[in-house]
């Protein structure tokens, strides 16, 4: 991505760390088996859990899976994936109908990521087989599992995405690095299950969390983004 930013020397103090944070958080999709200082993680939730929400709502509810846990939730999600169980997500995330510009930039990332991994056009077993890598939490020692209660309405759900934001932000600070997976809720009764969380929570997502593997090509995948007049309008006089 071009960083056509003003020079480093005109930013107030504090403002570059911050930059830092944000900009080099990416979706990392293979991850080092080094376990995270449980210390650490919770500072980073901490962290988070200073998000905004309207009135303070604070609809966030994690669950942290490690060890044991983690594998045994992996194993189970990924025999769904590979007897391809129906998928049964609680809520849509994509539209209905894909139209123009968002099919173009989700065909590109599609095409980006599996050309990134020599994975050619109709390799449907290829697909499928990296797609599984959502499963097994891409190697991460340690998944997050986020729940949101059923009755709550869209602004809760705009508030979550900025706590979910503040974590991967925190992780980057940290040198930590996340893949947010929306992939995950795809099998929720198998993640309630695991979890004990009853059908008055909505699974939102999970995010994957640990120390990046930079020997892997997965991870060298950077989809573009818009330049800056593509989504800002101004108003002045
Ligand atoms: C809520 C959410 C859910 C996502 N779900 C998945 C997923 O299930 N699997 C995956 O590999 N990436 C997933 N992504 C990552 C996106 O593909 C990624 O954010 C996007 O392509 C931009 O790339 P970047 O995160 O590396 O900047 C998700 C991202 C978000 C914000």
């Amino acid at each position: 991505m071009k960083d056509t930013a003003r020079d480093n020397r005109d930013l107030p103090s504090g403002f570059q760390a911050v930059k830092d944070a944000i900009t080099s958080r990416r979706s990392i999709r293979a991850f080092l088996p080094t376990p995270i200082d449980p210390q650490l993680l919770e500072e980073v939730l901490r962290i988070a859990g200073t998000a905004p929400s309207g009135s303070n709502v604070q609809p966030w509810k994690v669950h942290v899976i490690s060890g044991p846990a983690r594998d045994r939730l992996a194993a189970d999600l990924l025999a769904a994936h590979q007897a391809r169980e129906p998928e049964a997500r609680e809520y849509q995330y994509y539209p209905v109908k894909w139209r123009s510009p968002y099919i173009e930039r989700r065909r590109a990332t599609g095409w980006g990521l599996y050309g990134t991994l020599n994975i050619q056009k109709g390799d449907h077993e290829a697909s499928l087989r990296q797609h599984g890598r959502n499963y097994e939490l891409f190697d991460a020692p340690v998944v997050l599992m986020f729940t949101i209660d059923r009755d709550l309405e869209m602004g809760s759900w705009l508030d979550y995405g900025m706590f979910l934001q503040n974590i991967m932000v925190a992780a980057r600070g940290c040198g930590l690095h996340t893949c947010p997976q929306a992939a995950l809720a795809n099998y929720p009764h198998i993640i309630k299950r695991h979890l004990g969380i009853g059908d008055d929570q909505i699974i939102v997502c999970g995010i994957s969390i640990g120390y990046a593997d930079t020997r892997e090509r997965v991870n060298e995948f950077q989809p573009d983004r818009m330049a800056l007049e593509e989504f800002v309008t101004y108003h002045g006089d």
